[in-house]
């Protein structure tokens, strides 16, 4: 079968494609999936660029999705022809996130979904939302999911309550779509006036260029008549956690995704006291809430925004396209 491998040192003109030995049939409690495709996030490009050290030779990617070719003896939820998607934390069925951190994630601490098929255990997919194609589905391992648990988990979003979004990759477009298909009303940022456009298209209710407007927190909180937003989709880390807080309500919620602006920094603890603010990191979700989110989507036929598609043997210049930051919503690799 193809796949691609990081090679070590890892950096995305070593990330080429290889064949490997087909894995065979399903054993007991397994399945056998055609993957047809994948999509990026920004933590592939951390595992492919060697910013997250990973083993020489790893198959990188943690979504995945494709038809189940076969089934191993005792499966029951799945039957060959049916359209599955992978799960981020393949072990964490519900309840507490997992203590195993990435070890136990595809595409980083074990192999991913860059290849064409894989046999795992059946509780390590679920079913794709009904009218999907394998493109669409592969959106929602990790960025899908993620979105879903800032706003319905962690948050409380619901008619009603204000979401700020920060820019318009992959995480922030589910937000947006999610926190409009449940009745909230949506502060879109971005860098690009173009991009805040197609956001205002997908339902934004208000848009603010963070370049133009380095203060877009007290902007935000202008934009709701100084009350602030319920949450705020913070992918920005240490460099955007100041004007979060900022453009939260009292008692409201900063669910902290991403680092995109910083690892580390001060963070003005007095405000977040002062303000009564719960900053909630999270890393994606369980089995429970990926089944939850696709309920979700599929009652309200949410679609998600795919940006340009490449073939696997290209999956280095889709992710040179992912560094450009060109991309609106999720890259997609087709398998
Ligand atoms: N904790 C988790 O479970 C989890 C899950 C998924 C992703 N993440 C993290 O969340 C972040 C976003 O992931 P993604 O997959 O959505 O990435 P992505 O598709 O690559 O999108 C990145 C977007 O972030 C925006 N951005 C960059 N710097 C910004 C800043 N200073 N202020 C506001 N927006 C900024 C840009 O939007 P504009 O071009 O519009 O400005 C850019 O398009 C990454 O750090 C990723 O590692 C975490």
């Amino acid at each position: 079968m193809r796949a691609v491998q990081v090679r070590a040192p890892a950096s995305l003109d070593t990330l080429t494609p290889t064949d490997l030995p087909d894995p065979g049939n399903p054993g007991p409690g397994e399945i056998r999936v055609r993957l047809a495709a994948s999509s990026l996030n920004y933590h592939d490009f951390a595992v492919v660029t060697g910013m997250i050290p990973a083993a020489d030779g790893r198959i990188p990617m943690s979504d995945g999705a494709g038809q189940v070719e076969a089934v191993g003896e005792g499966v029951t939820g799945f039957k060959p022809g049916d359209l599955v998607v992978s799960l981020f934390f393949p072990d964490w069925n519900d309840g507490a996130p997992p203590t195993s951190a990435f070890t136990r994630v595809p595409g980083d601490g074990i192999d991913g979904y860059a290849r064409e098929v894989v046999v795992t255990p059946e509780h390590w997919f679920t079913h794709a939302p009904r009218g999907y194609s394998a493109a669409e589905a592969a959106t929602l391992t990790c960025a899908g999911l993620t979105a879903w648990r800032a706003l319905f988990v962690d948050g409380a979003t619901q008619p009603g309550s204000t979401v700020l979004v920060q820019g318009t990759g992959g995480v922030s477009v589910f937000a947006l779509q999610f926190a409009k298909a449940a009745g909230a009303r949506v502060i879109a940022t971005s860098s690009s006036d173009a991009k805040l456009d197609r956001m205002k298209a997908l339902g934004a209710d208000e848009l603010i260029n963070y370049r133009e407007v380095p203060a877009w927190g007290v902007k935000a909180l202008e934009l709701t008549g100084g009350r602030g937003v319920d949450t705020v989709v913070e992918i920005g880390g240490a460099g955007t956690l100041d004007q979060s807080m900022i453009a939260t309500r009292v008692g409201g919620h900063v669910a902290l995704i991403g680092v995109l602006a910083g690892f580390a920094g001060p963070v003005q603890t007095a405000l977040l006291m002062a303000k009564n603010l719960r900053v909630q990191g999270l890393t994606v979700g369980s089995r429970k809430q990926q089944l939850d989110m696709i309920a979700g989507i599929e009652a309200n036929r949410i679609k998600p925004v795919l940006d340009r598609h490449f073939p696997l043997e290209k999956l280095a210049d889709a992710f040179r396209h992912q560094a450009s930051n060109t991309h609106f919503g999720k890259i997609i690799v087709e398998i």
